[in-house]
C-alpha cells in the first residue's frame, strides 16, 4: 500500500503535529510504501521571510528523522525540490470548480483571521491534490483538520478520471479514531495559529511553563471530576497506557485530584517520552549538510516515482503530442 503525508514548515512543530501525522507515518515505514514530504510550496502561504521558510524546512526535517524517520526506508523530500508538482497542479486547476475551493473550512478560516485572500490561499488544496495524485497515493494519515482537504482532493481525482479517463487512484484519509484531534492548552484543537501549542523539542523551563498555563476549571481538589473534561488528562492521555489511563481516570472520579500533580506527571511522562528523539536531534544539528544531502537524494527518488504519473497525465489531457 503506498502511504503518502505532508507537514508544512511554518513553525515549530508541536504534539498534535506528532500525535496526528508524524507518529503514524514513521509507524508505517516498517509496513508500507512510505511517501513523506515537507511542503515549502503551501508553507508560503503563510511565510514570506525567505529565509526563515528556508530555515524552518530543514528544523521539519531534523524533527522528523531525529524522530525516526528512516530516509533508506521512506522516500522522504522537499516538495519544492520535485517542481513536477505544479505542473499537475496547472492541470488539476481544470477541474477544479471555484465553489469547491471558495467552500474549504481551512480557506474561510484564515480569510476570517485577517489573511488576505490571494490566488495562492484559494488554490492550497489543488496543490494538495497534486501531491497526493501525482504519487498515486492510496491512504493519507493526517488530523481530523485536513478531512476537508482529502474530500476536496478525491473530488479532483474522480473528476480528472471521468473527463480525461482513468488515471488516477481515489485516496483516503486515515484519521486516527482514538485521537481525531489533540487538544491545546487553551481547551481548543492544539494549532501553530492559536498559539496554544506545546513543542515536541521545548527547551526544559519552557515546557514547564506551557505545561503549568494548561487551562484548568475551579473545582476544588477534594471534589470528583470528570477526566474527560479535563485539558490535563487528555494530554497526559497521550503518554499512557490503557491500564495507567484507567487508574488515573478512576483516581479523578473518586476525588482528590490537584490538577498540579498531574501537570508535573504530564511533564515528566513527555520530557521522558521524547528523550532519545531530543539526543539524537543534538546530534544531528551538527551535520546540517548531511540533512540536505539526505533530502536531494529523496527528491530524486520522489521525481522517479512521479514520472510515469505525469507521462500518462500529459497524454491523456493532450500535452504530448
Ligand atoms: P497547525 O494547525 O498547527 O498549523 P498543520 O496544519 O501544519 O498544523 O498540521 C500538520 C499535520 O498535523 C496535519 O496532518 C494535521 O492534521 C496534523 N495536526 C495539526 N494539529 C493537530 C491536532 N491538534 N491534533 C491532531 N493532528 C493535528
Ligand atoms: N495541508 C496539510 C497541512 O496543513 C499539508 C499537506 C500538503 C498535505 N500536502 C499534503 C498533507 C498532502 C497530506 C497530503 O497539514
Amino acid at each position: 500500500m503506498r502511504v503518502l503525508s505532508g507537514i508544512q514548515p511554518s513553525g515549530e512543530l508541536h504534539i498534535g503535529n506528532y500525535f496526528g501525522m508524524m507518529k503514524p507515518m514513521i509507524e508505517y515505514q516498517e509496513t508500507s510504501e512510505l511517501f513523506c514530504f515537507i511542503v515549502n510550496y503551501h508553507a508560503m502561504t503563510s511565510v514570506s521571510d525567505g529565509p526563515k521558510l528556508a530555515w524552518g524546512t530543514v528544523q521539519v526535517a531534523l524533527d522528523f528523522i531525529a524522530l525516526g524517520m528512516n530516509p533508506d526506508k521512506a522516500t522522504f523530500w522537499v516538495q519544492g525540490d520535485v517542481p513536477e508538482v505544479t505542473e499537475l497542479t496547472w492541470v488539476l486547476n481544470n477541474v477544479t470548480p471555484v465553489g469547491l475551493l471558495l467552500r474549504s473550512h481551512s480557506y474561510k478560516d484564515k480569510t476570517a483571521q485577517g489573511i488576505a485572500p490571494n490566488h495562492g490561499l484559494l488554490s492550497y488544496p489543488v496543490l494538495m491534490a497534486a501531491d497526493i495524485l501525482l504519487y498515486q497515493g492510496e491512504r493519507v494519515p493526517v488530523g481530523k483538520d485536513q478531512q476537508q482537504h482529502l474530500e476536496i482532493t478525491r473530488d479532483i481525482a474522480i473528476r480528472f478520471n471521468a473527463t480525461f479517463g482513468d488515471t488516477f487512484v481515489v485516496p483516503e484519509a486515515e484519521i486516527n479514531p482514538n485521537i481525531p484531534l489533540v487538544v491545546g492548552i487553551d481547551g481548543r484543537k492544539m494549532s501553530k495559529s492559536y498559539d496554544n501549542t506545546i513543542e515536541i523539542f521545548c527547551e526544559e523551563k519552557e515546557l514547564k511553563s506551557k505545561i503549568a498555563r494548561i487551562v484548568t476549571d475551579a473545582t476544588p481538589i477534594e471534589a470528583p471530576k470528570d477526566p474527560a473534561k479535563c485539558n490535563v488528562f487528555i494530554n497526559i492521555s497521550l503518554f499512557l497506557n490503557e491500564e495507567e489511563k484507567a487508574e488515573l481516570a478512576a483516581r479523578y472520579r473518586k476525588g482528590g485530584v490537584k490538577y498540579s500533580d498531574v501537570k508535573k506527571e504530564l511533564f515528566a511522562r513527555m520530557w521522558e517520552h521524547f528523550r532519545p528523539a531530543r539526543e539524537k536531534r543534538k546530534q544531528l544539528e551538527n551535520d546540517i549538510d548531511q540533512i540536505r544531502a539526505i533530502l536531494k537524494s529523496g527528491a530524486e527518488k520522489a521525481r522517479a516515482k512521479a514520472a510515469p504519473t505525469l507521462d500518462l497525465v500529459r497524454k491523456r489531457v493532450g500535452l504530448a503530442y
